[in-house]
């Protein structure tokens, strides 16, 4: 080949390879997710299937803890009700199977996940490094602005220095509760952490058992609006992910599913649907 000849030809192949490199990445970069959720559904023998399994059982197990308004609590009929049975049966509906929930206190969601008693967690837990080592969320499906402080109408409470030196409430397990740990407990607060915010919680507030009790922004306004007894004193903490779902780890089929549903209902405005359908669910619930 002629000197010439072989920069031309040079140079034609590495066109050829930019050319074929962007293509290439290109279609890895659109197929990916569909491929991989289909190697991973196409491949029960290597990896464990989450989704067939679900799909062969005909229905779709959500751990929560239903004590939580708006997002799960029990409605006066004796239902599961709130903005996350909502997103469950969706979920549900994706998959084409039946859905059951699981009641359970907060603190024993991800060990019943770990041990295979429920496919998912739906129970407005936030991703956190901790959770993250031993589950995997799903994308977000909404962001809090912090931590509400409840108290009695009558109480003196308005800064998180007034909470120094008091009793205060928070659910086992929270990242409410180690907050509270975290942020008050050197300042001779007396941490009390209770298994289930509503009606419990509230219950030992109102006896005055308890000074105030820290929980999400959101449960904070669904209780507060509907019982004229209570207050949002203050808002603790920093804007946080809301929710997420989690899913056990490595149940990439499961998640990708999961995210699909999220994705679907945000972009579709349905999900903002579903939280003010649900908070005025609760708001005109009896009680
Ligand atoms: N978002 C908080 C957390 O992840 C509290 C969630 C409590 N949920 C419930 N269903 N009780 O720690």
């Amino acid at each position: 080949m002629s000197q010439e000849k072989t920069i031309k030809f040079q140079a034609g192949a590495a066109k050829f390879l930019a050319v074929g490199l962007v293509v290439g990445l290109l279609v890895g970069l659109l197929l990916g997710p569909y491929l991989s959720a289909y190697i991973f559904a196409a491949s029960g023998a290597h990896t464990a299937s989450y989704v067939d399994k679900i799909k062969s059982r005909g229905k779709l197990i959500v751990g929560t803890s239903a004590d939580w308004p708006p997002f799960e609590y029990i409605d006066k009929n004796g239902q599961y009700a709130g903005i996350d049975i909502e997103i469950a049966k969706r979920i549900a509906q994706k998959l084409g199977v039946q859905l059951e929930i699981k009641d359970m206190k907060f603190a024993a969601l991800i060990e019943a996940l770990k041990k295979g008693d429920i496919d998912i967690i739906l129970a407005d837990m936030t991703p956190t490094a901790e959770r993250e080592k031993e589950v995997d969320f799903s994308l977000p499906y909404y962001f809090g602005k912090g931590y509400a402080v409840i108290t009695l109408k009558t109480s003196n409470i308005k800064s998180e220095q007034d909470l120094y030196g008091k009793r205060i409430g928070v659910q086992l397990g929270t990242i409410q509760e180690e907050w509270a740990v975290n942020n008050l407990k050197g300042k001779a607060a007396d941490i009390k952490s209770y298994d289930r915010v509503y009606p419990e919680m509230v219950m030992v507030l109102k006896r005055g058992d308890i000074d105030a009790m820290i929980v999400g922004d959101k449960i904070g306004e669904a209780l507060t609006i509907k019982d004229p007894d209570l207050k949002i004193a203050t808002y603790v903490g920093v804007p946080t992910i809301g929710g997420a779902v989690a899913v056990p780890q490595g149940a990439e089929d499961l998640k990708y599913v999961v995210n699909s549903v999220i994705e679907e209902l945000i972009n579709s405005g349905e999900m903002d649907k579903i939280f003010q359908q649900e908070i005025l669910k609760w708001l005109g619930e009896a009680g």
